[in-house]
């Protein structure tokens, strides 16, 4: 059978990493798009960068979107861009939508005008039911976004649905609960929370600020998800899926499971403030992934605590300190 073709958009960012080594894996020529900067920004894709081809464009520019798309002539195209960080999208509102919503649109249109028989996935979100519903969340929960960056999702998701509905199109949705790796934004509360013991283990720092502690999400391995993602392209028909593990913890778990891989008690060192505290919060995230069990037989393989140690331990070497085997030595 002839190579396939995957094309990425976000591919410098975590999931677009992860997804870029798991379809190489497959065999697949891997394309990805990045825009224009100053300086590169590749440290995710470092290590298959002579095994991937990049090409210029932007979520904003539609024209170079559908430029991008007939130079790569994908069979698969993962949107993966955004503007992905909540608390900035208070800051940025309009632009979140720019890139998070509208960019959906601007996409699906240059796809259906230059490749329509490519096969689209969007990476929609369990932000999207922010003040929950009803828990746990499924497909057919309904959405209640506490976020411009939630509402700007639920738009994506839903011209998603429209394109597929309206021209046929081989479009799905992801519904991805919070996915956490060592590769993840040094922002977002998990890697803000390792790479911070971290530091305070090596004597890099002495305390660490956070938030509201009382937050649950249901929080997976991004190596696991991007094979859902996959997955739901792979199908005979395209459809939408909730992807999460069935399981939610408070930040507060998280901080006290970070804090005891390294032999250190997190009341020492966390101090609350306010700062970090959001306009309006989700509270509580958990997911009912049972149909992409069922349908997909996708199920994620890394646990909580092993994410955890996971991230704490690559933070560690990264941050050139030694394994906590020699440290408790
Ligand atoms: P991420 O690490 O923040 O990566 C975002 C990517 O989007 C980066 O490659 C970024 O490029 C690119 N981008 C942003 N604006 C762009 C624009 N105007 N034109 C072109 N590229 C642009 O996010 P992630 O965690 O990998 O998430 C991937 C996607 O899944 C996002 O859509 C996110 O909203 C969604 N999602 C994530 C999670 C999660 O828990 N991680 C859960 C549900 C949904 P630069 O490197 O140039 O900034
Ligand atoms: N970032 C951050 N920083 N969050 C904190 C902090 C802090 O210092 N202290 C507490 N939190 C709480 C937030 O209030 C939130 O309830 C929770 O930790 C998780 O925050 P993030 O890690 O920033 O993730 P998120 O849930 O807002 O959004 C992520 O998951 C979504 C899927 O549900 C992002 O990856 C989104 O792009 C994604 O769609």
């Amino acid at each position: 059978m002839a190579r396939k073709t995957a094309f990425i958009t976000g591919i410098t960012g975590q999931d677009g990493s992860y997804l870029a080594d798991f379809l190489l894996d497959q065999g697949y020529r891997v394309c990805g798009m990045v825009r224009r900067s100053s300086t590169e920004n590749f440290q995710r894709i470092e290590h298959i960068r002579s095994r991937i081809e990049l090409y210029q464009a932007d979520l904003l520019d539609q024209t170079s979107l559908a430029q991008v798309l007939s130079q790569v002539h994908p069979d698969e195209v993962y949107n993966l861009a955004a503007m992905s960080f909540v608390p900035t999208s208070w800051q940025q509102p309009v632009l979140t939508a720019e890139y998070t919503a509208l960019g959906v649109t601007r996409l699906l249109d240059a796809l259906r005008a230059v490749c329509p028989h490519a096969r689209f996935y969007q990476a929609s979100s369990s932000e999207m039911f922010g003040k929950v519903q009803q828990t746990p969340q499924s497909e057919d929960t309904p959405f209640y976004p506490r976020s411009p960056y939630g509402v700007a999702k639920v738009y994506g998701h839903y011209i998603t649905v429209n394109y597929r509905e309206s021209y046929g199109l081989f479009a799905c949705s992801g519904v991805l609960f919070n996915h956490e790796s060592p590769r993840r934004g040094l922002e977002f509360v998990t890697r803000k929370i390792s790479h911070g013991v971290a530091k305070i283990r090596l004597g890099l720092a002495h305390e660490l600020r956070l938030g509201n502690l009382q937050a649950k999400r249901d929080w997976g391995f991004a190596g696991d998800y991007v094979r859902a993602m996959w997955l739901m392209l792979q199908q005979e028909k395209p459809d939408d899926y909730v992807i999460g593990t069935g399981e939610t913890h408070s930040v507060e778990e998280y901080v006290q499971l970070a804090f005891d891989h390294v032999g250190l008690d997190w009341r020492k060192y966390v101090v609350i403030d306010p700062q970090f505290y959001r306009p309006a919060e989700v509270d509580l995230l958990l997911a009912d992934a049972g149909k992409a069990k069922r349908q997909l037989g996708w199920q994620p393989k890394v646990s909580f605590p092993d994410l955890t140690a996971m991230m704490v331990e690559a933070d560690l070497a990264a941050l050139g300190g030694q394994r906590l085997a020699s440290l408790a030595a």
